[in-house]
């Protein structure tokens, strides 16, 4: 059995189940109405013209898909992003790949990069951070390293990236940012690329870019800057060590369907998509006719935004009278300091929505026997 196993921790979701486990609310959530904060699943529909594309295409499930993906589906991918980013096009033969979605992707490509003799190698994680960073470095025999976003809303949730030792940077083969951020929705400004651009240069580790969140915004007329963008704003050469891992799964409500891309340097695509060809993760056509439909169309895309839109300035105004928080950038997270432990924080709202529950029975129960003896 692989020892490296053993160092993986517990999913979040894992430590809430047990730290729930004597709830009874958990077993009346259904019948209250009571919203899942946990797991960040959309809740909005899924677009009609991608339901459409999978009926028409469902015979696409008798063909082998290649790994390399439809050619179709890799240029539309390069024409959303030279739209959206403002962009020259990439080359959509040798610097895209469509992935099925961007939590497999995430974990393939740290096996694709860490040299499995190296015992010394480091991958940086944010703090907090997407578990499967850790993990994946963790099963790739590399060292995670964390750092820890500053937690004040006002520095914007940002790192302090020269606080790194020059002996961690050293060993450092891999740096995951996520922008927007999971879980404070905090997007890097272009100085903060340009930080991580030039310690990129200076000690030769690729950026994995997480952007799975880069189309949950707020304000129509300012999206999020993307690590391409701000590449190519910052004259970085052909994107050399940069991967930017995109995602259906929220910009289109679609986590089921398993879709997003990767795009960026070449050379790195290119080994990549090597890794892949034994990992065995082609996308399916009637996935890639999906895919293909939802990254032509953005009109389903700016009504999901304003759905966000609207619950935000519902649940904001609520909330902001007992705790101290502020709308996200981006993203669909409220990222709230609560004034004890977390794990506290959270059994305690169960258990007084327990007791609200147990008295609200028992009044019914007092009730019903009042109407049976009268
Ligand atoms: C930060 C972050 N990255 C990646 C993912 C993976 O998303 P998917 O695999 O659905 O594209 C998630 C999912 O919640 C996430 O929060």
């Amino acid at each position: 059995m692989n020892s490296r196993l053993k160092k993986l921790r517990s999913y979040p979701f894992e430590k809430l189940r047990i730290l729930l486990s004597n709830s009874i609310i958990k077993n009346i959530n259904e019948k209250e109405n009571t919203i899942n904060l946990s797991i960040g699943e959309p809740k909005h529909n899924a677009p009609t013209c991608v339901k459409e594309a999978i009926y028409k295409n469902i015979c696409g499930l008798s063909i082998y898909p290649s790994t390399k993906g439809d050619p179709n589906l890799r240029n539309v991918i390069s024409k959303w992003l030279e739209k959206r980013y403002e962009i020259p096009s990439l080359d959509s033969e040798k610097q895209i790949l469509p992935v099925l979605g961007s939590r497999e992707a995430l974990f393939s490509f740290v096996q694709t990069i860490i040299e499995p003799n190296d015992p010394e190698s480091i991958v940086i994680c944010p703090n907090p951070f997407y578990q499967i960073y850790e993990g994946a470095a963790l099963l790739a025999g590399a060292n995670p390293y964390y750092i820890n976003f500053n937690p004040e809303p006002e520095k914007n949730f940002s790192y302090d990236w020269e606080k790194i030792p020059e002996k961690v940077w050293i060993k450092t083969k891999l740096l995951f940012v996520c922008s927007p951020g999971n879980p404070a929705g905090n997007v890097m400004s272009l100085d903060e690329w340009k930080t991580i651009f030039k310690l990129s240069n200076k000690y030769n580790f690729i950026i994995a870019s997480d952007e799975c969140y880069s189309e949950i915004y707020y304000d129509e007329s300012e999206p999020p800057l993307g690590a391409l963008q701000a590449a190519y704003l910052l004259n970085k050469d052909n994107y050399k060590n940069l991967i930017i891992f995109s995602s259906l799964s929220k910009r289109s409500n679609l986590p089921g369907l398993r879709s997003g891309f990767v795009a960026g340097d070449s050379k790195i695509i290119e080994k990549f998509l090597l890794y892949r060809t034994y990992h065995g993760s082609a996308m399916s056509p009637v996935v890639t006719a999906a895919s293909i439909a939802a990254w032509k169309d953005e009109s389903h895309v700016k009504i999901n935004r304003a759905l966000y839109r609207e619950k935000f300035d519902s649940v904001v105004p609520i909330l902001e009278k007992v705790l101290p928080i502020q709308k996200p950038q981006a993203s669909f997270y409220l990222w709230i300091k609560v004034p004890i432990l977390d794990t506290h924080f959270t059994f305690e709202l169960y258990r007084k929505k327990e007791l609200l529950y147990c008295l609200a029975v028992f009044l019914l129960i007092i009730q019903i026997a009042k109407t049976i003896y009268e």
